[in-house]
């Protein structure tokens, strides 16, 4: 209609034709600004519609533009929303027809507008890019739309016992602060919620809403309050990656303990120490990301029990290692009166020498070969140019070196014969006679391994217990908070 009249309105056209329907335009405006000023003549903005009789009914509805943020350490929800109410102000009727006017937003400043309030608001702001998201639909027969959008942050008590296997109940909590029901009743329209479905979150899923009425009973009067519900399902994938999974490995690392020999200290104490101060670095984590809570959660038993595994791991090898040393010290008394024994007997020959050379001085002898110690190798080489091999400078050695093996060294020397000419290589029956003695020396060391492997006992039955707990821990864990 206008294209037609901004055609016909060329200058060439018919002056009179341009005139006469700009008229009808400006007729129109006038009518509608005349009607609505007239509307304001007298009204009264304090007074509610239909005062001193029945009450008013506010409906509402709204749609969920966004579910921003869900936070556990402030025990809150930010949401963002468009909200309409709809009531009837017959001041407000004009006209029986179906006509309705989109009025600015200002317009809501002019009129009685319901004091609606979020009873859970924590923190609520309206958007005023570009202008005040407000909307004012008047209708003939006076019923009014008065829509906004607006960020609010709503409180939400948290229930955290199965965190986070949890699912959360938020709500939104609507009230007329000041009209209690003998003058102002809410409901929900007859489609209360909008966009739900398309609402992502990227720590929770949207399971299901409900909407509830109900008579809310303050110190002031009875008030109607609406409330909308979200049901939010918390979803695992994070946790397993971050938390679970990790702690998991962790666990397994520390039962690699099981498989090093026992004799290994720092490489066992070292994963011990390690798997321990890593499962603290991870439920610290955790711990950051949640309110204090005192309450034990799911997600607080999983990590202790994981902290446990792993300390159990490191106090296993303390076990091991007592009774290790232990029985070596025993056996280490026994040996002591060996020597003397040697002494007093008439004629002592090789073989009998070496069934009380003791299998450790036989390894110490392959260690200082194989020392990256250069002092303790060229010593082991020199011996073959002094006249007495036993006559050791023991002051080229480092202190420890000599305190722990001077005597068995002295032992050697004094004992096995073989042992002094070894590396000469001229004579080369001495030196298969070493070998001799070393092999046998080796027999003796592996009759004694069963001993030792008395100790690894408890490595044996750890490598089967630990994993065996752990898996039966996992599975009564999973079982108990996916049933639930
Ligand atoms: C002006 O408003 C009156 C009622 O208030 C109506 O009868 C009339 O048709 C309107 N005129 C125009 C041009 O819309
Ligand atoms: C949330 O909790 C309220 C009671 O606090 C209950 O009425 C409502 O049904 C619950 N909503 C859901 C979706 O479970």
């Amino acid at each position: 209609m206008i294209y037609i009249l901004v055609g016909i309105c060329l200058p060439f056209l018919l002056p009179s034709v341009c005139s006469a329907e700009r008229s009808l335009v400006s007729d129109r405006l006038e009518n509608v600004t005349q009607t609505i000023s007239k509307l304001l003549e007298g009204y009264d903005i304090r007074l509610r519609p239909n005062f001193g009789g029945e009450p008013l009914h506010v409906g509402m509805d709204l749609t969920i533009a966004s579910f921003d943020a869900i936070s556990e350490v402030n025990m809150d929800y930010t949401i963002t929303l468009y909200l309409n109410q709809y009531w009837k102000d017959e001041r407000l009727a004009f006209s029986n027809s179906e006509e309705i006017l989109t009025l600015s937003g200002d317009f809501g400043e002019k009129i009685w507008v319901p004091d609606t309030f979020f009873a859970n608001d924590k923190n609520s702001f309206l958007h005023d890019v570009t202008e005040r998201n407000k909307l004012v639909r008047l209708s003939g027969d006076g019923a009014i739309t008065y829509g906004m959008r607006f960020t609010t942050t709503l409180a939400c008590m948290m229930d955290l016992h199965y965190y986070p296997l949890d699912s959360q109940n938020c709500t939104v909590e609507i009230e007329s602060y000041g009209y209690t029901v003998m003058d102002v009743v809410m409901y929900w329209k007859s489609t209360p919620v909008r966009g739900v479905e398309e609402a992502e979150l990227p720590q929770f899923t949207i399971i299901g809403w409900e909407t509830n009425d109900r008579k809310e009973r303050l110190a002031t009067g009875i008030y109607q309050r609406l409330s909308l519900s979200f049901k939010l399902q918390r979803n695992i994938g994070y946790f397993v990656f971050q938390t679970y999974l990790p702690s998991i490995l962790i666990v397994m690392l520390s039962w690699v303990s099981f498989w090093i020999n026992h004799e290994a200290t720092s490489a066992r104490v070292a994963l011990g120490i390690t798997t321990v101060l890593t499962m603290t670095t991870i439920s610290t984590g955790v711990r950051s990301s949640l309110p204090r809570i005192s309450y034990v959660k799911a997600i607080d038993i999983y990590l202790v029990m994981c902290f446990v595994f792993v300390f159990a791991a490191l106090l296993e090898y303390a076990a091991v290692n007592y009774t290790y040393w232990g029985a070596r010290a025993k056996k280490k008394s026994k040996k002591g009166k060996a020597p003397e024994e040697i002494k007093a007997g008439s004629k002592p020959n090789t073989d009998q020498q070496e069934t009380y050379m003791a299998s450790e001085d036989i390894i110490e002898l392959q260690d200082v070969r194989m020392s990256p110690i250069a002092s303790i190798r060229n010593r082991n080489n020199s011996s073959k140019t002094g006249n007495n091999a036993c006559e050791v400078d023991l002051s080229k050695f480092p202190p420890s070196f000599r305190i722990s093996r001077t005597t068995g060294y002295a032992y050697n020397c004094r004992m096995t014969p073989g042992l002094r000419y070894r590396g000469n290589k001229a004579n080369s029956i001495h030196k298969t006679k070493v070998l001799h003695a070393i092999k046998k020396g080796a027999l003796v060391l592996k009759a004694s391994m069963p001993k030792i492997k008395d100790v690894n006992i408890i490595d044996k039955y750890s490598r089967i217990v630990f994993p065996v707990a752990f898996f039966l821990f996992n599975l009564g864990y999973w079982l108990f908070y996916f049933l639930e």
